[in-house]
């Protein structure tokens, strides 16, 4: 466990209003549905916050267990029992019994499946509840809901709702009721291929990038998927377009991928000819077509990591995970396709700090910041969750 909290300095992000400077340290305006933590956690610097989670932790033993994903920063997954991408998260949250904390350093729709799928006895605690993930915002459940019923009406009882991971424990639970499934990007393609085993069509949300780039795999022609845009009557698609459309993709995205572009793809490899090009599947078609290799965190990890000494990798994901793989295989040179270092704002929301208090607060015998889900959402969510698992 490293012993010093790393501190970034203060990054270029994108916002609705364009690029804009956000400081890393203490992103309290975008806490709002945060409460405040004590005063005392924002006085400690990196080594006291380091001491005091590692002194509750020892208190608690084996009651604690941390997750974190890899796109969390170095000074939180330090601490960490276990990383990974979202599937290997969910899967561990279904299949682990003992710890009976579960803190969580991710998003909040993480959060939730790990309640989902956890035991009953066990908590699931996220540090800071403002971290969310902006591509499952752009699905929201009335939304989805109105479309289902529009397409039910044109299209009948062709359609099998497929909701990426990135999404509200309601709409899981929207899959559960109406045979429907949830995939990661890690199972994207068997899930959706247990969905054409089932129905004719699909309604994927709500990241189109992945449906696409999925679609195209499976050999879909594009003019079979129609991209469905919440604002517009009907999607703002014809009869004729839903018709001749095998999947149905909801018009959301992930705003840190859809910064990665072919033309970064073509400089890298003028730069570096032996470079290999590895990107997430949130990445436009185009960007994934243009690199070498694409899948999900884990994915990304250990190609980098089982690749040879002296190989060169252009990695399309988030920055800190680029710069943990970076870091982590000197005899390789690894770096970002996109010179803008652009983090996943939501992630970078667990800070140490959070952290502490959280874990501190368990000590005590006080529980914070628990994610918790209704019964019934959770009942019909875990179908939908269950239902991928046993797919993928
Ligand atoms: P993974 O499932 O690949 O970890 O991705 C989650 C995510 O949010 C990527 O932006
Ligand atoms: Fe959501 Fe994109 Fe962040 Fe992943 S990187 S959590 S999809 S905003």
């Amino acid at each position: 466990m490293a012993d010093e909290i790393l501190l970034l300095p203060d990054i270029i992000c994108e916002t609705d209003t364009g690029l804009a400077t956000v400081p890393l340290v203490r992103e309290r305006a975008f806490a709002a549905w945060q409460h405040d933590i004590p005063q005392e956690y924002w006085t400690l610097d990196g080594p006291a916050l380091t001491a005091r989670v590692a002194a509750a932790r020892r208190k608690l033993g084996n009651r604690l267990v941390v997750l974190g994903h890899h796109y969390q920063r170095e000074d939180v997954i330090q601490f960490a029992d276990f990383k990974g991408d979202s599937f290997k998260l969910a899967r561990w949250a279904a299949e682990q019994r003992q710890a009976e904390y579960i803190v969580f350093c991710g998003v909040h729709f993480m959060a939730e499946s790990a309640d989902i799928l956890s035991a009953p006895h066990q908590k699931v605690i996220l540090p800071n509840m403002a971290a969310g993930c902006s591509m499952a915002d752009m699905a929201g459940t009335d939304d989805v809901l109105a479309a289902w019923d529009d397409l039910q009406e044109v299209l009948g009882d062709t359609i099998v709702p497929v909701t990426y991971m990135n999404s509200a424990a309601a709409l899981k639970a929207f899959c559960g009721r109406n045979g429907g499934v949830v995939c990661t990007s890690s199972n994207a393609q068997k899930v959706l291929a247990w969905a054409f085993a089932q129905k004719q069509r699909v309604l994927f949300f709500p990241d189109q990038h992945l449906g696409r780039n999925t679609g195209v795999k499976m050999g879909i022609p594009l003019e079979e998927m129609a991209v469905w845009d919440p604002r517009l009557p009907l999607g703002g698609l014809t009869r004729e377009e839903l018709e001749r459309s095998r999947i149905i993709l909801w018009k959301g995205h992930c705003s840190v991928h859809a910064r990665f572009t072919v033309d970064q793809i073509r400089e890298a490899r003028e730069r570096y000819p032996d470079v290999q090009v590895v990107v997430h599947p949130e990445c436009s078609l185009e960007v994934v077509q243009a690199a070498d290799y694409d899948g999900s965190t884990e994915f990304i990890a250990k190609i980098i990591t089982e690749a040879p000494a002296g190989s060169v990798w252009a990695v399309g994901t988030e920055i800190n995970l680029v710069s943990r793989l970076a870091r982590e295989n000197p005899d390789k040179t690894v770096f970002c396709l996109d010179p803008v270092v652009c983090p996943c704002s939501t992630m970078y929301r667990v800070h140490p700090a959070y952290l502490a208090w959280v874990v501190e607060e368990l000590a005590a015998g006080r529980v914070v910041n628990q994610v918790t889900v209704d019964a019934e959402t959770a009942r019909w969510a875990k179908v939908a969750l269950e239902r991928m698992l046993e797919t993928a």
